[in-house]
């Protein structure tokens, strides 16, 4: 009881300070079954098959003084790069990873920096009734000044180590601010996807100049039908080039981790990831 206390406690209180600050709006945030599998379609340089849970299949590296997880596409080409910005959760959720080699199957070469420098939410700190995990001090170890210098760091390595000629960015939860701020004049990415983005300011909506893709769940507290309609008005006011979707059924997180046996948010989980690669694929196509 004390603890669910202090959990609750914590919550609440954490709550007013996420927006505005950089963090993910916390109270959204759940926890579902581990991202399990997905079901291939017939796509360019997709094997078929399925992705079963167990572990991720890519490489672990360091540049430019960061930690990356890598994923080759098949052929091994760098040329059309996808940098990830994970969820509060990071690179050791297996979720991310798996998630990352799944659209390293779908032909880019992933790049997905550690942003938390090893110290990332542990997967169960939100869930777990008695974990101690004290999210205040988290956020205070990890300011956004050292999260841009993490993402400043790794599209470098993927622009000037890896000769990526085009540089993607996906961003889930707390990545998804990152998405939009680097899709800005100098931010050095070319075209992004975010799925239940976490915090990000009208600004920074307005700022977005590359082509965007949006994917919304209908039950996440963080992007209300009032937030989307003000992202939309940017958009559409901005005359950018953007793409919104919306899930029934899906709550914060669905495109990392969710219940996969409700169809409807396996239907979402797997429809956001379909649509990020139909983004970029159009895109380095010059469809449009
Ligand atoms: C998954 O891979 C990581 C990194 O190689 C390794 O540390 C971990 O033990 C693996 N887990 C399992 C269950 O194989
Ligand atoms: C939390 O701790 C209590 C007391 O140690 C224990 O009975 C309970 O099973 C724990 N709950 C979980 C989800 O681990
Ligand atoms: C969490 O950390 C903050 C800042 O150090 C502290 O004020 C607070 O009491 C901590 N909460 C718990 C439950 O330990
Ligand atoms: C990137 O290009 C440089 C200069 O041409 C070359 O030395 C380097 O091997 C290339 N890196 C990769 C990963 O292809
Ligand atoms: C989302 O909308 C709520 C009101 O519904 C507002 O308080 C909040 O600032 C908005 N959040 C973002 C990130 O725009
Ligand atoms: C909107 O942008 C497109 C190119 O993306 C351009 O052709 C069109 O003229 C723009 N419209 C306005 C009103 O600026
Ligand atoms: C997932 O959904 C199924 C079907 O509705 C339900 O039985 C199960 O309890 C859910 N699992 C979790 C962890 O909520």
């Amino acid at each position: 009881m004390k603890t669910n206390t202090w959990i609750a406690t914590t919550l609440l209180a954490a709550a007013p300070l996420a927006l505005g600050h950089g963090f993910p709006d916390i109270k959204n945030e759940r926890s579902g079954d581990l991202f399990r599998q997905l079901h291939w379609g017939q796509h360019w340089d997709v094997e078929d098959g399925v992705i079963h849970d167990g572990n991720s299949t890519g490489v672990t590296v360091q540049a430019e003084g960061e930690t990356l997880y890598l994923a080759y596409p098949r052929g091994g080409s760098t040329e059309n790069a996808i940098v990830y910005f994970t969820d509060i959760f990071g690179l050791q959720l297996v979720n991310n990873r798996l998630l990352a080699d799944s659209l390293a199957r779908a032909g880019y070469f992933v790049v997905l920096p550690d942003l938390f420098r090893a110290d990332p939410v542990p997967a169960d700190a939100l869930s777990d009734p008695n974990s101690s995990f004290n999210m205040t001090e988290w956020r205070t170890r990890h300011p956004i000044t050292q999260t841009e210098e993490i993402i400043d760091h790794a599209i470098t390595a993927v622009r000037t180590g890896f000769n990526a000629s085009h540089v993607a960015a996906v961003g889930y939860c707390f990545g998804g601010r990152f998405v939009a701020r680097h899709l800005a004049t100098g931010g050095g990415v070319d075209v992004g996807f975010a799925a239940h983005p976490s915090s990000t300011t009208a600004d920074e909506w307005n700022a977005v100049v590359g082509p965007i893709s949006l994917a919304f769940g209908e039950l996440d507290g963080s992007n209300t039908p009032e937030n989307r309609t003000n992202i939309e008005g940017i958009f559409s006011a901005g005359n950018k080039s953007f793409q919104t979707s919306l899930y029934a059924q899906a709550e914060h997180g669905f495109a990392v981790r969710t219940n996969l046996s409700v169809p409807l948010k396996a239907f979402a989980q797997e429809s956001a990831y379909w649509q990020a690669v139909r983004w970029f694929d159009a895109w380095v196509k010059g469809e449009y």
